[in-house]
């Protein structure tokens, strides 16, 4: 665990040496929660979002794009469910005064009887080798079965207390399971209460008479609304989807872990309506569709694994998360959700307007369901973070920082540096890049020796760098370094676009 601290505390202070990522309002302290993306930071992020819209929007003949507002009627919110019930279950502990989510302190307890079971098996595997059968093992083993019942016990005592809104039981099911308060290993808890997660402000003047409204906690609201608007208007036949890309608010109980959980952040989503009935399919589909998406990143796939959910939202009938094996353990990087025809239904009834779909191939109008893909921005920037920075020992005995971020996706593709800061070699550099710079982020570096320079670029993931020396002066070619496999080679001037092009371009992944 303490490794790990420190794993997230070298990101954070990576993150903004390089001007990745800054705290908000520093210079007043900070607002927590809060983060402001700097220049190397915003090009990472249109990047994954560049990768996202095309594989989401652009790839998919039947998927278009939204970009809805983040003010929304309020309504909406009381259509939606989240006026009543877009609530956390707190509770604090009166010894330490930290506040928790109920709910993520009996999952962390979960997680901690599964990895004993994980422990009991990994065991039995090395003793007996080849012939080691895990799903028999699992299924017999006596230790793994009293842990399995434990979970699905104390799995099934929240599940039910949450839809019965019992409170106390989930305080009583806290203290059953023994659990302490992570920080001072106490059991004295307060009740459970529940807590609105949606900021709100006023609009309009007090002459006009003022109406609260709500920060939207989700982008997908605003595509729910339009679903008629973009229907119509782009003749999409069901099955079809829209996507959107756009900043959402929550007022998180507890904003740790960086930019995992923040107050302002952004959601990748993609609402996917179907015909009823259909939806477990599609469900599955995108659950895989998604995975991919991840998986084609070149990450280790051991990082990656499905969740399925116990306690579902208000408005899903079957969600699993895809979660990442950040620096602080598995957590939640995307969640795909079925989220049946509640929310189309519900803005049906709130709006008195038909949310109908007439079907020619069935000669038949519905409500349709919806299939739901929704992703942290944020959370998948820490994730290419957390992955990509490496202190890599090397043959000569020496070290590097190096962000092996994946090539497509890093801010800069290039950086060109000339030997020297004289004789036309700065010039010649900047010719260079004028040639590239239409197609890739390019930099100009003549600052520092150049075994500097490349240690500078490493720590920012530039996948190249090239040097303009005398020669390149009389025959026009240069060498391009490889940030991972630091060789070098003399390449012509000529040759560049379709190096730097082959390797970076999205097209590898897609
Ligand atoms: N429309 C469905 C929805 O909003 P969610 O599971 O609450 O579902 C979707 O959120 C995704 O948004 C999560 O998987 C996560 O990546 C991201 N997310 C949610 N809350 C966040 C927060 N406070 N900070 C950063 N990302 C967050």
């Amino acid at each position: 665990m303490a490794n790990q601290e420190e794993d997230l505390k070298s990101i954070v202070a990576h993150a903004k040496e390089y001007g990745f990522v800054f705290q908000s309002s520093e210079i007043y302290d900070g607002l927590s929660a809060v983060y402001d993306y700097g220049p190397l930071g915003c090009e990472l992020k249109n990047n994954i979002k560049a990768y996202w819209w095309k594989s989401m929007v652009q790839m998919n003949e039947n998927i278009v794009g939204l970009d809805s507002a983040i003010f929304m009627h309020p309504t909406t919110w009381k259509a939606s469910g989240h006026t009543d019930a877009f609530n956390d279950p707190l509770i604090d502990n009166k010894d330490s005064k930290k506040r928790y989510r109920a709910d993520v302190l009996i999952e962390e307890w979960v997680q901690k009887i599964e990895a004993k079971i994980d422990k009991e098996v990994n065991k039995a595997a090395t003793r007996f080798g080849d012939s080691f059968n895990e799903a028999e093992f699992r299924s017999t083993n006596q230790r793994v079965l009293d842990n399995q019942q434990k979970i699905d016990e104390a799995n099934n005592r929240f599940k039910t207390a949450m839809e019965a809104e019992d409170l106390a039981e989930v305080r009583q099911l806290i203290i059953d399971l023994d659990i302490a308060d992570p920080v001072s290993g106490s059991r004295n808890w307060t009740e459970v209460r529940q807590f609105n997660l949606m900021f709100s402000t006023e609009m309009g003047s007090t002459a006009e008479g003022t109406s609260t409204i709500y920060l939207r906690p989700e982008t997908a609201q605003g595509i729910f609304v339009n679903f008629l608007n973009v229907q119509k208007t782009s003749r999409m036949k069901i099955p079809f989807g829209i996507a959107q890309i756009g900043k959402a608010f929550r007022n998180e109980i507890i904003a740790r872990q960086f930019i995992f959980r923040m107050r302002e952040f952004e959601q990748m989503e993609m609402q996917f309506f179907v015909r009823p009935g259909d939806e477990m399919k599609w469900y599955e589909h995108w659950k895989e569709y998604r995975m991919k998406w991840h998986l084609a990143l070149g990450i280790d796939s051991n990082k990656y694994k499905f969740h399925d959910h116990v306690k579902m939202a208000h408005y899903a009938n079957a969600a699993a998360d895809i979660e990442f094996n950040y620096p602080f353990g598995f957590k939640e990087l995307e969640g795909i959700h079925s989220r049946t025809d509640f929310d189309l239904k519900k803005h049906q009834e709130f709006s008195g307007k038909k949310m109908q779909y007439f079907d020619p191939e069935i000669n038949e109008s519905y409500i349709p369901y919806v299939v739901e893909t929704s992703i942290g921005l944020d959370r998948m920037f820490l994730a290419i973070l957390a992955d990509s920075l490496q202190n890599e020992q090397l043959e000569d005995g020496s070290s590097r920082v190096v962000m092996k971020i994946p090539y497509f996706l890093a801010p800069y593709k290039v950086a060109v540096m000339p030997l020297t800061k004289k004789d036309g070699l700065p010039e010649k550099a900047r010719e260079i890049i004028d040639g590239l710079k239409g197609d890739f982020n390019c930099q100009y570096d003549e600052k520092d020796s150049i075994g500097k320079r490349y240690r500078r670029q490493d720590a920012i993931g530039t996948p190249f760098g090239i040097t303009v020396d005398h020669q390149t002066l009389e025959d026009n070619t240069v060498t391009i370094r490889n940030r991972d496999t630091m060789q070098q080679e003399r390449i012509a001037i000529e040759a560049l676009y379709e190096t730097i092009n082959k390797a970076c371009s999205l097209r590898n992944v897609l």
